[in-house]
């Protein structure tokens, strides 16, 4: 469709020749709809054309159908376009022109419009050619899983006119192995290097999307323990424990002593520590997508000496000329390796060593050193007798005395009846088995388990003469008597006893074939 002015009538014949040859009239825009980027500079290629006869005067383009007073606005007297604008074309068929730094605004219909030198030589290019200005949207998904396939996408409002080259960036650089004429960036089994800020713009364009910030989530790595303070730990130290792991999102922290479960929270504060926190650590991360461990991080709390003692092996009570060995016990980490041992009310030490041998009477104690400190045991006391010989016999005698008849009229009661029928039978063989072994009798009863027969005289043909001999001193003054020999046929045995206590011990007659 064209406007013109409405021809005057004389003129009708003209008019259906100027309709018939309207086909010489015209402007062509290619094409008709341009979509530019914000800010670039577009071109809007236009032809056109006009009979035979006509010379042109004037071309411009203007954005509305709107004449103000004679003629339409042209839009290079507009203060809006007139730096921008800039007509390529020429007064013959060409009426491309340039249109830079495009903005929303600009967004319109444009059209050329051509006058000549003839009255009704004028032409206005309908529908005008269409500018669409888009900026570039970035679309990307806002968290992603480690491993996930991701698709970014480079948006535009419209489908740009020049087929665009993409070019994406990750934290202002540009990624320069992705160049493509799709405006989709697809990043398989996607990384945790692959997080960052992401744009995308066209090739030549100044103009670049807004950053878009791709979360990638991943289960905790690297994750590691940290000790605040000295590398040796003294017991009373503030000790503070900082488990790191690299996680997205940020992971949860528990600490285990061992296996167990002691605090929650990347900070492990411990005051004052003691012995008892001693061992091993580990922080665990965790966050939706998985767990992980520390390795194990061990507190060593040292401490000087504490708990000294002297143990004592055996008795503290010695026989002049015995030892006592003295033992120094410590608790100590690291442990106690040097000893010193003092006497009481004696400046310098006795002895070095963790055991002690004593020989002298006295007040004894050890002191533990290890390399935080000292401490000294309280004192034990030795002491060495002389060998009154005497007193021990008859304390030993007495003592043993008293034991034996209680033992001794026990078994007695309880043996009597058995012993009465069976043992002189048994008693017999055995002792006429033993006779021809030259041996001695052999007493089975535990009570005489320690007598032995003598066979001094071994080749005699009767056991004329016995001695028994008692390897137990409680039997030491227990003597059998030889009442006859040099005998008769008979042996007899008679136990001589000195000590009245054993006046109840008897050995049973025999009588030898
Ligand atoms: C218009 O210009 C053409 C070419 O210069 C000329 O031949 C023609 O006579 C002109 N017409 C008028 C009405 O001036
Ligand atoms: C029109 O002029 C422009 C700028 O001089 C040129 O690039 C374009 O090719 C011309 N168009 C035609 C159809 O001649
Ligand atoms: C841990 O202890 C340090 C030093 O004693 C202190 O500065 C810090 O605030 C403590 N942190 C916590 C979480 O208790
Ligand atoms: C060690 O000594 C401390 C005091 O120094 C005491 O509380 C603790 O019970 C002692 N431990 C042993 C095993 O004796
Ligand atoms: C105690 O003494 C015995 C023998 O004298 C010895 O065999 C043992 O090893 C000692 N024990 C200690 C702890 O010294
Ligand atoms: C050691 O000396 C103290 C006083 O200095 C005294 O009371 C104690 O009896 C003395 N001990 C010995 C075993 O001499």
């Amino acid at each position: 469709m064209s406007v013109r002015m409405a021809p005057p009538l004389p003129l009708i014949f003209l008019l259906i020749i100027h309709i018939v040859s309207g086909a010489d009239w015209g402007v062509k825009y290619s094409p008709s709809h341009i979509c530019a980027l914000k800010d670039s500079s577009v071109i809007m290629s236009c032809t056109y054309k006009y009979p035979t006869g006509h010379q042109i005067m004037k071309v411009f383009w203007t954005k509305d159908l709107v004449k103000h007073g004679e003629e339409f606005a042209d839009l290079s007297e507009d203060p809006e376009y007139s730096q921008r604008l800039q007509y390529l074309g020429d007064k013959q068929q060409n009426c491309t022109v340039r249109l830079s730094h495009v903005t929303e605004k600009d967004e319109h219909k444009y059209y050329f419009r051509f006058i000549t030198n003839i009255t009704t030589g004028r032409w206005i290019g309908i529908p005008g050619e269409r500018l669409s200005v888009t900026d570039l949207q970035l679309e990307s998904p806002e968290r992603v899983t480690e491993g996930d396939s991701v698709r970014l996408t480079c948006r535009s409002s419209c489908k740009l006119t020049d087929t665009p080259t993409f070019i994406w960036y990750r934290n202002s650089q540009r990624l320069t192995e992705r160049r493509d004429r799709s405006n989709e960036l697809l990043l398989q089994s996607v990384r945790r290097e692959d997080a960052g800020r992401y744009r995308c713009a066209v090739h030549e364009h100044t103009l670049t999307s807004p950053e878009v910030y791709l979360n990638v989530m991943y289960s905790p790595k690297s994750v590691s323990v940290s000790i605040s303070g000295s590398a040796v730990i003294m017991e009373g130290d503030s000790v503070t424990l900082s488990c790191s792991s690299d996680s997205n999102p940020p992971a949860e922290i528990n600490w285990f002593k061992g296996i167990e479960y002691v605090k929650y929270g990347r900070i492990f504060n411990i005051s004052k520590i003691s012995s008892d926190n001693g061992g091993e650590y580990k922080c665990r991360a965790r966050n939706k997508h998985g767990e992980k461990y520390s390795d194990p991080v061990t507190l060593d709390v040292q401490y000087s000496p504490r708990n000294v003692s002297v143990s004592i092996n055996g008795s503290a009570v010695i026989v002049s000329g015995d030892s006592v060995s003295l033992m120094c016990i410590s608790d100590s980490n690291p442990p106690a390796l040097s000893f010193s041992w003092f006497k009481e009310n004696q400046s310098s030490a006795v002895g070095s060593g963790q055991s002690f041998s004593a020989v002298q009477s006295g007040r004894f104690y050890c002191e533990a050193h290890n390399p935080h400190g000292a401490q000294r045991s309280d004192a034990v006391t030795v002491t060495v007798k002389g060998r009154p010989l005497i007193l021990y016999i008859s304390i030993g005698v007495g003592c043993g005395a008293a034991v034996v008849i209680m033992i001794l009229l026990i078994w007695k009661n309880r043996m009597k009846i058995r012993n009465d029928t069976e043992e002189s039978q048994i008693n017999q063989s055995r002792l006429h088995h033993d006779r021809n072994n030259d041996n001695c009798i052999d007493f089975t009863e535990p009570m005489y388990e320690n007598i032995k027969m003598n066979p001094s005289r071994p080749h005699q043909d009767r056991l004329t003469a016995c001695d028994v001999q008692f390897s137990d001193p409680l039997y030491e003054n227990i003597k059998m008597n030889p009442s006859r020999i040099p005998g008769g046929t008979r042996a007899d045995c008679d136990v001589h006893v000195t000590d009245p206590v054993y006046g109840n011990v008897m050995v049973s007659e025999y009588s030898p074939h």
